[in-house]
């Protein structure tokens, strides 16, 4: 089969097309034939070989897909969107059965595809957050709000009815999240966001930022917060070590929350209670995957390349089949 292979660890030049050998699910795993693939900036991280537990190359890229279930040859099984570690770009893939979903009745595959990681990672934020229950009028800073996970997050937040902030270095991006109940855009290439947010909240802070950026963002971070605020990180995408003197956490009880969608995979009953949370909110029409642009699986590289630089709005898709 046609797979998307990364040869080397590096840039989106080390990606190729290649004949692999064809998947073959284990009895806890569903074969299924890929139509699309959503990509991370996981993706990027995994083939520069700065991704936890990534084996060495050559290995197939991507990590969440949408298809439709295989029994034997036939592609005659159910519509699916599915989470997998590596491998889902590809024509076909296996993922374990309980990190596959069925995909809304009317969503294309390539909107499928933009669902899992962004949705269930955010709504883990929140969770993290304590926010999921009763948590209206709360206020939340999530970064870069024009992103996956971001989009993801403001569609959630407006469900919860949280009042939030997101930062963004583009005006236009801001604009299109704005659209999507987004109700203060602060461009963080204009304006300083912690200054922002000091403005914004009348020196009150945020009950919650979404962190994603590392460096010296995460101590920037907890001076957005309220007393008892939490942080909730989950990434590093400015490429830089996080850093953070937890000395500042003791003036307002302040906390900072680990986040990671690979770890928390595993936990079947807590995936299954998001689940079924996300599956009420898709049920009533309340959630959207934002898709920037799509690619062919052949442009694999330049899709990295727009995500490298920062420059995609919501979610790349890649065309499989
Ligand atoms: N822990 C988990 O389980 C988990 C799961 C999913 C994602 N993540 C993390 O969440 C973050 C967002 O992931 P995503 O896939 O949704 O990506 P994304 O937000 O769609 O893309 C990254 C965005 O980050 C912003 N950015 C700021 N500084 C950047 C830099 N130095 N280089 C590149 N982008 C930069 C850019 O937006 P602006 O130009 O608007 O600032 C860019 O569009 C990543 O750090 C990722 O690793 C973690």
């Amino acid at each position: 089969m046609k797979a998307l292979v990364i040869t080397r660890f590096g840039g989106p030049e080390v990606l190729e097309l290649q004949q692999v050998p064809d998947a073959h699910p284990t009895p806890e795993q569903l074969l299924v034939k890929v139509e699309a693939g959503g990509l991370n900036f996981a993706d990027l991280l995994t083939a520069r070989g700065g991704y936890a537990g990534t084996p060495k190359p050559p290995l197939t890229a991507g990590r969440e897909f949408a298809g439709r279930e295989l029994t034997g040859n036939d592609a005659t099984g159910r519509r699916v969107m599915g989470y997998t570690q590596w491998a889902a770009f590809a024509e076909k893939t296996v993922a374990h059965r309980n990190l596959l979903w069925p995909i809304p009745e009317k969503w294309t595959a390539e909107q499928a595809a933009a669902f899992p990681v962004n949705f269930f990672t955010a709504y883990f934020a929140y969770w993290k957050a304590g926010l999921i229950d009763n948590a209206a009028g709360s206020r939340v800073l999530i970064h870069a709000v024009a992103g996956g996970v971001g989009t993801a997050a403001v569609q959630i937040g407006r469900i919860l009815g949280i009042e939030m902030y997101g930062t963004s270095s583009s005006e236009d991006k801001l604009a299109r999240v704005r659209e999507l109940g987004l109700q203060h855009g602060i461009n963080y290439k204009q304006r300083d966001y912690a200054e922002a947010i000091k403005d914004l909240t009348r020196g009150e802070g945020v009950d919650a930022v979404f962190e994603m950026l590392g460096g010296e963002h995460v101590a920037k971070s907890v001076k957005c917060v309220r007393d008892f605020g939490r942080v909730i990180v989950y990434g590093a995408a400015t490429g830089e070590t996080p850093q953070l003197d937890t000395r500042i956490l003791y003036a307002k009880g302040a906390s900072v929350h680990g986040l990671w969608l690979s770890y928390l995979s595993a936990n079947r009953p807590l995936m299954e209670s998001a689940w079924r949370r996300l599956s009420e909110w898709l049920a009533a029409g309340k959630l959207h995957p934002v898709i920037g642009k799509v690619f062919p699986l052949e442009e694999a590289p330049a899709a990295y390349t727009l995500m490298q630089e920062g420059k995609n709005y919501g979610k790349i898709v890649l065309k499989i089949s």
